[in-house]
């Protein structure tokens, strides 16, 4: 059994864990940034970066006290090393490096999104015995949509080395749509999350948003969202005097009305794309599994609609490893160490990686 210190810092939230290659989370932290980037309404590179230098040490020091391990106990120390934002990957990979050279274990980079992919098969002691059953029985083959603010793409996953993408987005993310979308309709950031909030309160059926690319036979696998922004642009554009008439006086505490229905609305334009596609995949490839990761996976509507899908196996990971955590980096880390890989201790990091294109 390969046991890791993981450490994941490709965006704006730093997190450490302590992961087995079993899918085992003995401990796993994280810090948001979310306060430090609101008032600038999106991500700001140099503030993440300087933001994971001060949580990034006393999270190593946590988890090693969470979990009882020592570092001697390690089998090695493993880290995102691309793709994301270079100084906030910077942050994370040079601390790896160093604590692996200090403490003579290997090192390895992992790929951030193989860590989203890998995400199903972690379990921990906080899950319900059935969610704990679900992880452990989980395997390849499977076909996995990953959905977050970087990615949507459809992943044929058929070993940790045998990852095949079958369709992805050709413009904005869905995670980006949503934040986008969130900011639009006056809710700031971060959107994702806030517009699933607010959708619960709407109507869905009041504005009826377009599905991009699903009438368009030659589009294959792929999805589209620049459409649905521009759709939603001139709608809000009609609806500014009443919208300015409902003021947000608390992003996080939802009220129905306007803002809820538009919410409500443009969720479902996104969830519907993506899961006609996810069917389509999975008619396509006979697969029987079927998971959603990724930041967006942590949306209600999107797990609730998965939930009605019956005779197949279908997961989606709890929402602390759905969205940005050290723990699927440390399961895919392990995995990769045990089977003898290691890094260069001269190999940087990659702001852009593509995985599994043909
Ligand atoms: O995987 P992740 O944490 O970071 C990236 O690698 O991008 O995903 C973050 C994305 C953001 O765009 C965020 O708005 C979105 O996931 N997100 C959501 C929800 N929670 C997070 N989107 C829709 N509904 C949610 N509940
Ligand atoms: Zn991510």
């Amino acid at each position: 059994m390969t046991r890791v210190l993981a450490i994941e810092t490709s965006c704006d939230d730093t997190s450490v864990a302590v992961v087995e290659s079993s899918g085992r989370v003995l401990a796993c932290r994280s810090a948001d940034q979310n306060r430090e980037h609101e008032a600038y309404g999106g991500i700001v590179p140099e503030i993440a970066s300087r933001n994971h230098i001060i949580h990034l040490m006393p999270l190593v020091d946590r988890v090693f006290a969470e979990s009882g391990v020592r570092f001697n106990e390690l089998s090695g120390v493993v880290a995102t090393q691309r793709p994301g934002l270079i100084g906030s990957l910077l942050v994370g990979w040079m601390t790896a490096k160093g604590l692996a050279v200090a403490s003579g274990k290997p090192c390895l980079g992992v790929h951030h999104l193989e860590g989203h992919l890998l995400a199903p098969f972690l379990f921990d002691e906080k899950m319900t015995a059935v969610e704990r059953a679900e992880a452990e029985a989980w395997d390849f083959p499977y076909l996995a949509l990953a959905v977050s603010g970087g990615h949507t793409t459809l992943y044929r996953v058929d070993s940790l080395h045998e990852i095949q993408a079958l369709g992805a987005t050709r413009d904005d993310a869905a995670g980006e749509a949503f934040d986008k979308f969130g900011k639009l309709v006056g809710l700031g950031f971060p959107g994702g999350v806030r517009v699933d909030k607010w959708a619960r309160l709407g109507d869905p059926r009041r504005f009826p948003f377009p599905r991009p690319l699903l009438s368009d036979p030659d589009s294959g696998l792929d999805f589209s969202f620049s459409g649905l922004k521009t759709a939603a642009i001139r709608l809000l554009d009609t609806q500014k005097s009443e919208l300015a008439a409902e003021p947000v006086s608390d992003a996080e505490q939802p009220v129905p009305g306007l803002r809820a229905d538009l919410c409500a609305g443009f969720q479902q334009a996104v969830v519907d794309t993506l899961m006609a596609r996810l069917q389509a995949a999975q008619k396509q490839t006979g697969l029987r599994r079927v998971a959603i990761t990724g930041g967006v996976a942590a949306n209600s509507e999107l797990r609730r609609q998965l939930g009605t899908w019956t005779g197949l196996q279908t997961r989606v990971p709890p929402l602390r490893y759905c969205t940005d955590n050290a723990a699927m980096i440390g399961l895919v880390g392990s995995r990769r160490l045990a089977l003898g890989e290691f890094s260069a201790l001269d190999s940087g990091v990659m702001a852009r990686a593509s995985l599994g294109s043909t």
